[in-house]
């Protein structure tokens, strides 16, 4: 079973990654400190998230190589442009104190569900990125909360093919119908809240897979989306969590149960659909 997935461009990423959304509030670098100790090399951030310092810092503390790292960030909506693109990504790098991104992703189409300018300014946003990439500061570009019909218009103008949408998906929303436009577009998902940020855990599906299996709730509900062919980021405090939802590979799910769970009525959605936001007062 795959420990790794392979870009549309050719990079290896690990499966699992840190997500560090909210990760620093309680406890500041530690959490990204734990991360590293627990193995992680893949840290999801966004310059949303407002924690790139002290991502910044845990890593320069660390010791660990620059190149042994896979460091994923994120433009908001409101500053796709072509200055702001630039001064964005400029900041999110200059936090987390190195001049290059591996990955660095649009975080949603548009802050505004409806908004009518939304594919201009982000057009505007990915040429920024697309020459980001060119240049070598940036070793791949992609979006998060993409759906089919963001993607469309943009794989007509685009010269750079996104690698991955980041999105919600999880136990009780896979999003099916943009699950296989994906795969069909080479366009790796990548599940945020994969355990529906807590949840779907209890799920009486999820918790027979785990008496079966010696394994917990969270291990199941990471293994299934990682079968279901998407990398996963998550996020947790303490370092022995960290561990487990990295401990993923000595066990399978069988076809009938990634069917199962596949097939889950949908339950615990975020409430955060991309044509329906307002987001705008949010940075
Ligand atoms: N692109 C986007 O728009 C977007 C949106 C949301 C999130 N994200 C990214 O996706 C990452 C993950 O999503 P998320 O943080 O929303 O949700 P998540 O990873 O599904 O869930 C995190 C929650 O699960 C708990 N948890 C973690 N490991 C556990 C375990 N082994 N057993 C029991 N509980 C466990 C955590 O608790 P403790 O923290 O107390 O351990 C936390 O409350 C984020 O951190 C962020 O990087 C991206």
């Amino acid at each position: 079973m795959t420990k790794e997935f392979t870009l549309n461009n050719g990079i290896v990423i690990p499966a699992v990654g840190y997500g560090s959304y909210k990760a620093t509030d309680v406890d500041g670098k530690r959490v990204i400190s734990d991360a590293l100790r627990a193995g992680y090399r893949y840290i999801d951030t966004a310059r949303f998230y407002r924690n790139e310092d002290e991502i910044g810092e845990a890593i320069e503390e660390s010791g660990i190589k620059r190149e042994e790292l896979f460091l994923v960030s994120k433009v908001w909506p409101t500053m796709l442009g072509t200055d702001a693109t630039r001064e964005s990504f400029e900041a999110s790098c200059k936090s987390l104190k190195t001049d290059y991104l591996d990955m660095f992703l649009i975080h949603w189409p548009s802050a505004i569900g409806d908004d009518p300018d939304w594919f201009k300014k982000c057009l505007e946003g990915w040429q920024v990125m697309e020459d980001l990439y060119r240049e070598g500061r940036i070793k791949a570009i992609g979006l998060s909360n993409f759906l089919p019909h963001h993607i469309r218009p943009l794989l007509e103008e685009a010269t750079v093919r996104p690698v991955v949408d980041q999105l919600e998906l999880h136990v009780g929303y896979m999003q099916e119908y943009t699950l296989s436009y994906l795969q069909k577009e080479n366009i790796l998902p990548q599940a945020w809240s994969p355990m529906g940020r807590g949840r779907v855990l209890k799920d009486a599906r999820v918790g027979l897979l785990a008496i079966k299996y010696k394994k917990t709730p969270a291990q199941i509900l990471l293994k299934f989306l990682i079968q279901r062919g998407v990398s996963v980021i998550p996020k947790a405090s303490s370092i022995e969590r960290m561990c487990e939802n990295k401990d993923l590979f000595d066990f399978e799910l069988t076809f009938d149960e990634i069917s199962k769970l596949s097939c889950v009525p949908e339950t615990g959605w975020s409430g955060e659909h991309p044509d329906m936001i307002d987001f705008s007062d949010r940075f």
